[in-house]
């Protein structure tokens, strides 16, 4: 009886041929494991008669060194056909190429207002896009109900008593304000930032943009510096030769006020529609930082003076690329942001 079931396995067993791991692995457990056949066939031995176990235990112990020999050998045959596939990999093919991204036009412009600014001594500072009426308006000289406020539509998140107001910051400013409470002059610094005002989406007008501006407080700081500043950081980021001419303007936080015009990048001069044909593109507003302002921050403004500008960085990316549509810059469209692949990374 035994002798019969050992037969037909050593049959099964010579013809076994698993086709991959998990079937090796059933043939391990069927014949070679702890409940296996095996097992089974020595449990078996020890209650058949001594006669037939003289014969028998010979052929139980061939027939264990046979399935643990198949086994061995399987596995053997299936770990070099593994590593045979391994390297079966043509070398020959090209490479799977992988894509660059670029820059978004308006890190671009950030990036090289900067580098112009540092290169000059000053450092960047950033700030809360979420302010307080004190540090978006009040510290900058906006007296309360001034109609000033509403020049800059401001976006409000909490409308308390003017004073306690919580809005979207309307300008970078604001950091300028934090700079200055909280650190001594003298004060050469930048403020990047995206800020916010209630304006009607078009392609000349969005209700987000981002800004640049500067601020520069020391003792005898005079107009003649900031014309100076303004003038070569001009010159580094349009080319030499770009002029430029200020225009008095009214700012609650700056005494005198101006406005900075440059001749137009896209005509140079003789006028066309980028600069509608009078040779001039505004591009920032500038001024002498008011003593009030000084004096909010706690800077004694008989010993200090200082300079502050800001500018729209979408307005100088359009007219160094030449871009129309204010909307272009938030909509993401890849034909659009792919035509600024850059070596900056
Ligand atoms: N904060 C002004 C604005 O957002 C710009 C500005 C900054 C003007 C500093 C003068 C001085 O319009």
């Amino acid at each position: 009886m035994m002798q019969d079931k050992i037969n037909q396995y050593t049959a099964e067993i010579k013809a076994a041929n698993p086709a991959n791991a998990a079937e090796l692995e059933e043939f391990r457990i069927k014949y070679l494991g702890t409940k296996g056949i095996i097992k089974d066939l020595f449990d078996e031995f020890r209650t058949v008669s001594p006669e037939e176990k003289r014969v028998l235990g010979k052929v139980l112990n061939e027939f264990k060194q046979l399935a643990e020999a198949k086994y061995a050998e399987l596995k053997e045959s299936q770990e070099s056909r593994a590593k045979s596939q391994d390297i079966d990999i043509d070398l020959t093919l090209p490479g799977e190429g992988f894509e660059l991204g670029s820059r978004h036009p308006l890190s671009l412009t950030r990036i090289e207002i900067i580098d112009i600014f540092k290169r000059l001594g000053f450092v960047v500072a950033e700030g809360p896009e979420i302010e307080d009426d004190w540090h978006n308006f009040s510290a900058l000289n906006f007296p309360e109900e001034h109609p000033a406020r509403d020049m800059q539509d401001t976006f409000f998140i909490k409308k308390n008593s003017g004073k306690d107001d919580i809005a979207l910051r309307t300008h970078t400013s604001s950091v300028q304000v934090r700079m200055m409470e909280s650190g001594k002059p003298p004060f050469r610094a930048i403020m990047p930032g995206r800020v916010y005002r209630n304006e009607a989406i078009s392609a000349r007008a969005h209700c987000f943009f981002h800004q640049v501006e500067g601020l520069y407080v020391d003792e005898n700081v005079s107009f003649s510096d900031l014309k100076q500043t303004l003038y070569h950081f001009v010159q580094e980021l349009y080319g030499e030769g770009t002029k430029v001419r200020f225009r008095p303007s009214y700012f609650p936080f700056t005494e005198p006020s101006a406005e900075m015009d440059i001749s137009c990048t896209i005509c140079g001069g003789p006028g066309c529609n980028m600069c509608k044909y009078t040779g001039w593109v505004e591009i920032l507003g500038c001024g002498m930082v008011d003593p009030n302002v000084l004096e909010n921050c706690g800077i004694d403004s008989k010993k200090y003076t200082g300079f502050a500008f800001g500018m729209g960085i979408e307005r100088i990316t359009n007219l160094k690329y030449v871009i129309r549509d204010l909307r272009l810059f938030s909509e993401n469209d890849v034909r659009f942001l792919k035509q600024f692949q850059t070596e900056i990374i």
